[in-house]
């Protein structure tokens, strides 16, 4: 199948969920409660923010100015949108970019948020490249896969197979010392966090694409990819999650 073509239809698929990635508001405060010395009105920082619900969600509970970024337009209109009939649009601004050459003044922020977005620059070369832009002293929250437990099955391991930097939650550990941030905290994401946002809507999403893409073999192939991501987290959640690791610089 062309790149164009798969593209389509797996924008098809996750343009309009209510979000990229596992993640939910519980997490997110749990976060931000690891972080009493967060100033009143911080400057914020959201990397890889995909539609956003963690943008609006930090914009409501913390204040302060959200700056989003991601390379993916239809995510950053949604947003925008969004951020405007929520009352949202004079604290966040979102902004095209590339989170491997994000254009911001050195210490400039005194949070960087990033939710299931590390993974496309690799763990270690996000937390060296982000570190510039927070001041001394700023938070760097960051949500990476992880394996929770050794001796994977074949049919998990195969999964992961797409993605080999995923590693335990001891390396990522040692990554964020050897980086140069101390760890404040880190806890893995509920089941919930990957169903009630994220799976249980991509899997109606994937019902309604099946019937739009009967008969298209090259489609079905990209919609079945995603159910069965669905069905391998259902049966082996124990041995992958996600982890929320906070930071300071
Ligand atoms: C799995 S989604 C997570 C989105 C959101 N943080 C969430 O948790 O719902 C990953 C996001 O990273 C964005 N992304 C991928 N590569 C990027 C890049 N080089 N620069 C900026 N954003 C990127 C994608 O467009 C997508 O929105």
């Amino acid at each position: 199948m062309d790149q164009k073509k798969y593209w389509k239809v797996f924008f098809d698929i996750y343009d309009d969920l209510p979000r990229g990635g596992p993640g939910n508001e519980a997490s997110l405060r749990k976060a931000l409660d690891l972080m009493p010395e967060l100033p009143p009105e911080p400057e914020v920082l959201d990397v890889g923010c995909g539609p956003g619900m963690q943008t609006k969600a930090l914009a409501r509970i913390i204040g302060g100015r959200i700056t989003a970024v991601d390379n993916h337009p239809y995510y950053l209109d949604r947003l925008r949108k969004e951020c405007a009939q929520e009352g949202l649009a004079d604290r966040v601004t979102v902004k095209a970019g590339d989170m491997a050459n994000l254009e911001f003044p050195p210490e400039r922020f005194d949070l960087l948020w990033s939710e299931a977005a590390i993974y496309n620059m690799g763990f270690s070369r996000g937390l060296q490249a982000w570190k510039q832009f927070l001041k001394p002293g700023g938070y760097l929250v960051v949500s990476e896969a992880v394996w929770l437990k050794d001796n994977p099955p074949p049919d998990v391991r195969t999964f992961w197979e797409e993605y080999p930097a995923l590693t335990t939650i001891q390396a990522n550990l040692e990554t964020i010392r050897a980086c140069g941030y101390d760890l404040i905290g880190h806890f893995t994401l509920s089941e919930a966090a990957w169903w009630d946002h994220f799976y249980t809507p991509l899997v109606e999403r994937l019902d309604v694409l099946r019937a739009r893409y009967q008969g298209d073999a090259e489609a079905m192939e990209v919609i079945e990819q995603s159910q069965r991501e669905t069905e391998i987290y259902k049966k082996y959640s124990d041995y992958f999650g996600y982890e929320f690791f906070i930071c300071r610089k």
